[in-house]
């Protein structure tokens, strides 16, 4: 049987390992493809860190990576859309029976030479955009596209504040642009991190510790605090700084995961301003992916400046420990199998 190379992580002892196992085959409705690039997300750190756990996998050990892009190797029976060669994204997710199955997280992901998907759970790739930016789409830039335009509804000229701007906030600032934010607030404690999201269109970028982080976002929203706030840190400190100067009716969209317990201080004032918190994950991938592949084709956006790095995916474990020591600031690392 042929083999493949694969970064598999064993959850219970949340190892992770390069490992020989066999290449998949691709059954009836598959595409097998030939990954040429996956990122390196903090859900990843997080899996490996114990901090988030596989509610779906079948066995305990799953190949990661979420975001993938390569070209089609070969096709199952019964496959009639797609052809060897072609350059495609592959979804970050499949939905079966009605629940959501997360590549990488319940099912064999990307960091490998090879992965399989449903013939319905991939997009077409243009030519004139690289792989490492097609890779990076399905989760560091349409969660937050999903974040900003479905779950958090902005709307034009509203005010909106962005904690954590790094692989998926520093994209949410770009989005936010796209869809006409105004101001944009980015809080994040990396000095580098702040001045990035000023380089792609932030107003205004605060320290979390700035003692005056109330008094500056009053300043830029006329006194009335932020329409939506969006968390991409995964912070539990971040949800009580938000909701203290988000306006009324403002909501609190959280992205970033955290296991810790949401707490909201003063309830009477939350109920009071009317304000709401909504939980939002991933996105929907077959609207999503076609309006941002088609934004970036049209020269709206560019994630060109968002491949940090590229590491061999025998080197995975690296580009893990980059990402979560923050070594070279990294937006996105992607592997290259
Ligand atoms: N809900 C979803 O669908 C989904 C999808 C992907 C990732 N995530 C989660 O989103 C979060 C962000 O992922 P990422 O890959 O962008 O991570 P990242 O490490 O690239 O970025 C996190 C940023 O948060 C900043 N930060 C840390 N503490 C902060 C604080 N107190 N206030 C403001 N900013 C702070 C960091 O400096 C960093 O710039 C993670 O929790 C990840 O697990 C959620």
């Amino acid at each position: 049987m042929e083999q493949m190379l694969a970064a598999r992580l064993h959850v219970p002892s949340r190892t992770l390992r390069i490992e020989e196992v066999a290449k998949p085959a691709p059954g009836p409705g598959q595409v097998l493809v030939k990954v040429e690039a996956a990122g390196v997300c903090l859900s990843d750190v997080h899996l490996i860190d114990g901090t988030l756990t596989p509610l779906l996998l079948p066995g305990d050990t799953v190949t990661l990576g979420h975001e993938v892009s390569g070209t089609v190797a070969e096709t199952g029976p019964g496959v009639t859309r797609w052809t060897p060669g072609q350059r495609v994204v592959l979804y970050a997710g499949e939905v079966r029976d009605g629940v959501t199955y997360t590549r990488g997280v319940d099912y064999d992901g990307g960091w490998a030479e090879y992965a399989l998907s449903a013939e319905d759970a991939l997009v077409e790739l243009p030519d004139a955009i690289p792989f490492d930016q097609g890779a990076i789409i399905p989760d560091a830039v349409s969660t937050p596209w999903g974040a900003i335009t479905v779950t958090g509804a902005v709307r034009p000229a509203e005010s909106v504040g962005v904690w954590g701007a790094g692989g998926l906030g520093v994209h949410a600032v770009q989005l936010l642009r796209t869809v006409g934010a105004c101001p944009i607030v980015v809080v994040d404690p990396n000095p580098t991190a702040r001045e990035r999201a000023l380089a792609r269109g932030a107003d205004l970028a605060l320290d979390p510790a700035d003692p005056r982080l109330g008094e500056r976002i009053g300043a830029a929203t006329g006194g009335a605090g932020l329409a939506a706030a969006f968390d991409f840190a995964g912070v539990p400190a971040v949800r009580a700084q938000a909701l203290s100067v988000l306006a009324p009716q403002g909501r609190l969209v959280l992205v970033g995961l955290t296991d810790q317990p949401l707490t909201v201080a003063d309830g009477t004032r939350f109920s009071y301003l009317q304000q709401r918190i909504l939980g939002h994950y991933g996105s929907d991938m077959p609207v999503a992916l076609p309006q941002l592949l088609s934004l970036l084709q049209g020269g709206r956006l560019d994630f060109s400046g968002s491949i940090s790095g590229e590491l061999p995916l025998e080197r995975a474990a690296e580009a893990v420990r980059r990402l979560e020591d923050k070594t070279g600031d990294p937006i996105r690392i992607v592997l290259r199998p």
